[in-house]
């Protein structure tokens, strides 16, 4: 039972997710073996890239993305700091260091491609873009960027399974070079992370999952992935191999049956669970748009979402603690995305100060308010009518 009338999120679990669980559990192969394999097959189909790499959440996955495009001490990726800290974190496992962009506007919380051209230098090795809210990036912009500088594009796509936007192929008129095409999110930079964590669009509990179109990159991450050996358990056991080598030290950031089970199920589910999500996200905005002074980020969105976040920006930058008192004291539940990373106190002893003023504007006023699916349209009147009263009296 949840302590709140309107949770932040809320996951579809059903009878499908408790079969397919059961079945792995009677069938006795628990670690990576069919299912994870027809997982991967059908996520790479839903993202239409070559290659999609099951692992143990979205933090392995970067990790190993990083990794696997040759970042090391020395190297500098370009991310956003306005992100789950994961994203950076995970530049540091390589020993190469973030360095922080701005987004583009309280409007649009995306990485802002002017702000990466001015934070580029000589030890720039890569670009890690978050589609934040799932909502994607300036993909052309960033994509051209990265190409004019020899420079590696990993999208952190934790929050937008099924978005994507229209992009431009690169070249000049050979090779398709020069044609819009519609791309999902994840088959754009070189290597697309998701997350599965238990409050995602698409949920295992924990899980995550690569993608690329590149088959060096994937015979890299596939050897990373588990302890850098060159057979898996599953491949001995179906008599494919015997014996196995080393050649790299590895991890184990491997995805388990159980896993790979729901999410298949939870995959079939994505697209008309994204829909849900559009619909009620509508209906916040008609009605939270007549509230002057507050910001509805994503408003006028031109690409396709995944509408994993509902983010609105308060007026001034002392209004939040009050703010979710208040909604908090009608059963509604809000949050954060996100404590602007090069505040931590970790972040500030071991980066560059940076100057992102929207950044640090949005950290201070940003609030996410409930989504999930079947997030009811009562319980969205529900939120709307404690907003505006907040509103009413302290705007
Ligand atoms: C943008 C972003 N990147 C990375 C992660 C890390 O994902 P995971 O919890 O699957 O490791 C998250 C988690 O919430 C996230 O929101």
């Amino acid at each position: 039972m949840s302590l709140w009338n309107v949770p932040l999120a809320d996951i579809d679990l059903g009878d499908d997710e408790i079969s397919a669980v059961t079945e792995v559990l009677r069938s006795k192969w628990l670690s990576m073996g069919a299912v994870t394999a027809e997982f991967e097959r059908q996520f790479a189909a839903m993202v239409d890239v070559k290659h999609a790499f099951a692992v143990t959440n979205c933090t392995a996955a970067l990790h190993l993305a990083h990794l696997a495009l040759g970042a090391g001490p020395g190297d500098t990726v370009i991310c956003p700091s306005l992100t789950c800290v994961a994203t950076a974190n995970a530049i540091r496992y390589t020993g190469a260091s973030p360095v922080f962009a701005d987004v583009t506007s309280t409007e649009n919380c995306n990485i802002s491609p002017e702000s990466i051209a001015a934070r580029l230098d000589a030890t720039t090795k890569g670009i890690c873009v978050v589609h934040y809210g799932g909502y994607p990036c300036d993909m052309d912009s960033i994509m051209a960027l990265a190409r004019r500088h020899g420079l590696y594009v990993v999208e952190d796509v934790a929050h937008a399974p099924g978005a994507g936007c229209w992009v431009t192929l690169p070249g000049n008129g050979q090779d398709r070079g020069g044609e819009r095409v519609f791309k999902q999110c994840g088959n754009i930079g070189d290597i697309g992370c998701f997350s599965f964590f238990s409050n995602k669009n698409l949920t295992t509990g924990e899980g995550g999952m690569l993608t690329t179109n590149n088959d060096e990159l994937a015979e890299r991450i596939k050897l990373l992935r588990s302890h850098g050996m060159t057979s898996l358990t599953w491949d001995r056991d179906r008599g494919h191999s015997f014996s196995y080598d080393v050649t790299a030290s590895g991890f184990n950031h491997r995805i388990d049956e159980l896993r790979s089970a729901l999410g298949l199920v939870q995959l079939r589910k994505l697209a008309a669970n994204n829909q849900r999500r559009a619909e009620a996200v509508n209906r916040y905005h008609e009605k939270l748009a007549a509230l002057e002074g507050i910001t509805l980020p994503f408003a006028h969105y031109a690409d396709l979402s995944s509408y994993h976040l509902l983010p609105i920006v308060l007026p001034a930058d002392d209004q939040r603690p009050g703010f979710m008192q208040f909604l908090k004291e009608c059963g509604i539940q809000t949050s954060i995305h996100y404590p602007p990373i090069h505040q931590f106190t970790y972040y500030r002893s071991c980066t560059s100060p940076a100057a992102l003023p929207v950044t640090e504007q949005l950290g201070r006023r940003l609030v996410t308010l409930p989504l999930y699916p079947h997030i009811t349209p009562r319980q969205i009147d529900a939120v709307v009518e404690a907003v505006t009263a907040w509103h009413s009296q302290y705007v």
